[in-house]
């Protein structure tokens, strides 16, 4: 537009005041006429050029205008294939929200069996939590307890933000001081109850640790030791995983989300989990077959780079 504006005004510039190009020409000698001619010829192809360029003005927005139209009728019946599902997750108006009464709480108690490099990834991982859950459709009652230690110190260093986090509750007590015993259900890869629904008036906690598995089991040990209820994702109904059914705890907390708004654990898992090398979903009758495969990060690029476009 602005290079449109630019060439219009040039052109009256050009011109004599009979608005013809070819009077520019002025005879001073014969050196200074061919000059003058080779000068008013470029000036005519020049004015030509605009000249096309001002009659096709009409033209190039009427093609903007229609490209436009397309690509609106595009997006239109993209969201109808999609069941009607007209704004996406991120651009969810606020009307069609529902929150959900369950409770996740994010236990940060570990953070003193951590390296500093592994609290900066689970740092990561809780802000994605909070990211998504703010762009959910049935966001959680979400919870960070314990926190302190090394964890704040690096949230106060590199997102002093998180203080206004809203929809949250962020508290420096354990989370056996924060909610009723019997309404804790820890999720642990180790237990060997499979949740099979989640019930709203629950609090499920998750284990705020990246271990690499050095610590196995030890979530499992401290449900015990505290006498509360516990239980895996139903992960080994649905995905045949070819490693270890550890997630990190984004991904535990993505897939609630999902399932809370899909109704349905192999949806839900086949949306959160990533892509990479080999799982495969398990059919009703037993028999496997290749799908998205699942993944048992609590450290890799997948995770990384869902992490890092958390913090945009
Ligand atoms: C990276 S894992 C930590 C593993 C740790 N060694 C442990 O004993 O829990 C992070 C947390 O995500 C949750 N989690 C991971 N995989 C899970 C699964 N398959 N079922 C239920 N919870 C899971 C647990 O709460 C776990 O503490």
């Amino acid at each position: 537009m602005a290079a449109e504006s630019v060439k219009s005004e040039a052109l009256p510039q050009q011109e004599n005041d009979n608005g013809d190009s070819k009077s520019s020409q002025k005879t001073v000698g014969s050196n200074g006429e061919a000059e003058n001619q080779s000068v008013s010829k470029r000036q005519r192809k020049k004015q030509q050029k605009q000249q096309k360029w001002e009659e096709e003005r009409e033209l190039r927005k009427q093609k903007r205008k229609d490209k436009k139209q397309q690509r609106r009728l595009e997006r239109h019946s993209h969201q109808e294939e999609e069941g009607g599902e007209v704004q996406s997750s991120r651009k969810r108006l606020r009307r069609d929200v529902t929150p959900s009464a369950l409770r996740l709480l994010l236990d940060c108690s570990f953070d003193s069996l951590m390296l500093s490099k592994d609290v900066g990834k689970l740092h990561k991982q809780i802000q994605r939590c909070y990211a998504e859950n703010r762009r959910a459709l049935h966001p959680v009652q979400l919870y960070l307890t314990s926190l302190g230690g090394q964890l704040k110190q690096i949230m106060d260093e590199k997102d002093k933000g998180w203080v206004n986090w809203k929809e949250i509750t962020i508290k420096s007590e354990h989370y056996k001081d924060v909610v009723a015993k019997e309404e804790l259900v820890y999720l642990t890869s180790d237990s060997p109850n499979i949740l099979e629904e989640m019930d709203p008036t629950k609090a499920y906690v998750i284990g705020g640790l990246v271990d690499h598995n050095h610590h196995k089991g030890i979530t499992f040990e401290k449900a015990k030791e505290l006498g509360i209820d516990h239980a895996q994702l139903p992960l080994s109904s649905f995905v045949k995983m070819n490693s270890r059914k550890v997630l990190a705890v984004n991904h535990v907390c993505e897939i609630i989300l999902a399932y809370l708004e899909k109704g349905s654990w192999k949806e839900a898992f086949f949306t959160v989990l990533p892509q990479r090398k080999g799982a495969v979903a398990v059919d009703k009758d037993g028999a496997d077959h290749q799908e998205k495969e699942a993944e048992d990060s609590d450290s890799d690029s997948e995770t990384q780079q869902h992490t890092e476009k958390a913090q945009t």
